[in-house]
């Protein structure tokens, strides 16, 4: 068999191993051959592959955050139009089954593709941990050991300066990150795109430490946070080429409220792309690696139109109809009992 794979959207700490775990297990197990499609689905569309051996270069991966394979986005017009390139991309590769490596617009693709007569199977990505129908996405465990890393380090010169901190962590819709490192972290608010904040709450909390005795704060804020209508504006960026929202540094202007409402020194720490590279950690090392040996096996199975998924302690496969449309948000409880330790 012939397996095709590509890594499209943000990169995120574990590609390689999901790459390395789908090229190792095809020729380990079927004596597959595997192609890459570079820069995600825009190399598949101008058919620019490379051959991935079994080789030691492919071994040495795993540690390697990014992608090698590279990765890009595509507006959906374009991959749609260009359905027709894509078959015969494929055809004259003489790829039987194609494992698309992305996050929920990747996925959504990929759906189109199989609905299209095109055999996927995908692998689910991102450090946001907001793809529905898995657990965990890999990525996020090292996203949030970035973030928990700089939380504890702010703690001590926030301290020393009687300061508080606004940490600006990744999450476009989803408060995943900011939820988990703002706990681990021992953050003293977080704020997540699923709750709309109000700028009084987090100065109450702030004031209520100064009071207590303590010297400092830490606020945790994902990006993607709003606050509640008609407590203070947020600028607006307007949209990008690709439908995205371009944010504005919601952080920065978090703390600029505080320090007008308080008064107190206030300093941002924008953690931004840092989240996203370097080596990935053990946990995604070997999460990353279960999805790719899982979805090779899927594709060689001919289980096609699914994606690997997460449940629990063990990889299966769910329809990539239920892994696309909705996103995992935050439940409210899980913010609630953050929230207990607000303050
Ligand atoms: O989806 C993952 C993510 O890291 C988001 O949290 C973030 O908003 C976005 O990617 C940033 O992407 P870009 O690489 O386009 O700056």
């Amino acid at each position: 068999m012939r397996i095709a794979t590509l890594t499209s959207g943000g990169d995120c700490p574990g590609l390689n191993a999901v790459i390395r775990g789908i090229v190792r297990t095809a020729s380990s197990e079927y004596g597959s051959t595997v192609v890459g499609y570079e820069d995600g689905w825009v190399g598949l569309l101008e058919d620019r592959r490379i051959q991935l051996y079994d080789d030691e270069e492919i071994d040495r991966v795993l540690l390697r955050g990014g992608t090698i394979l590279g990765t890009g986005r595509l507006h959906p017009d374009k991959f749609r139009e260009g359905i027709e390139q894509i078959k015969e991309n494929l055809e004259n590769a003489g790829v039987d089954a194609l494992i698309p490596i992305g996050g929920e617009g990747t996925l959504k693709g990929a759906l189109w593709l199989h609905e299209n007569g095109i055999p996927v199977v995908g692998v689910p990505k991102t450090i946001d941990n907001d793809v529905n129908a898995t657990d965990y996405t890999f990525g996020f465990d090292t996203a949030v050991s970035v973030a928990t890393d700089a939380i504890d380090r702010l703690h001590t010169t926030a301290e020393s300066h009687n300061r508080v901190m606004v940490v600006e962590v990744m999450g476009r819709h989803v408060g995943w990150i900011a939820l988990h490192a703002g706990m681990a972290g021992g953050a003293h608010y977080t704020v997540i795109p699923e709750v709309p904040f109000d700028i009084d709450e987090i100065c109450k909390a702030m004031e209520r430490r100064f009071q207590m005795g303590e010297k400092y704060g830490i606020v945790v804020v994902a990006e993607g946070a709003r606050p509640k209508e008609g407590t203070m504006e947020l600028k607006t960026g307007g949209i990008d080429q690709f439908g995205h929202e371009v944010f504005t540094g919601v952080g920065q202007q978090v703390a600029d409220a505080i320090h007008e409402r308080l008064g107190h020194d206030v300093r941002t720490t924008v953690l931004g792309h840092i989240q996203r590279g370097g080596t990935p950690t053990a946990y995604d090392r070997v999460l990353a690696t279960r999805y790719g040996v899982h979805a090779c096996r899927a594709a060689h199975e001919g289980k096609y139109g699914t994606v690997a998924s997460l449940q629990g302690e063990s990889i299966g496969l769910v329809s990539l109809q239920d892994a696309v449309g909705t996103l995992k948000v935050v439940p409210i409880e899980r913010y609630e009992a953050a929230a207990a330790l607000f303050g």
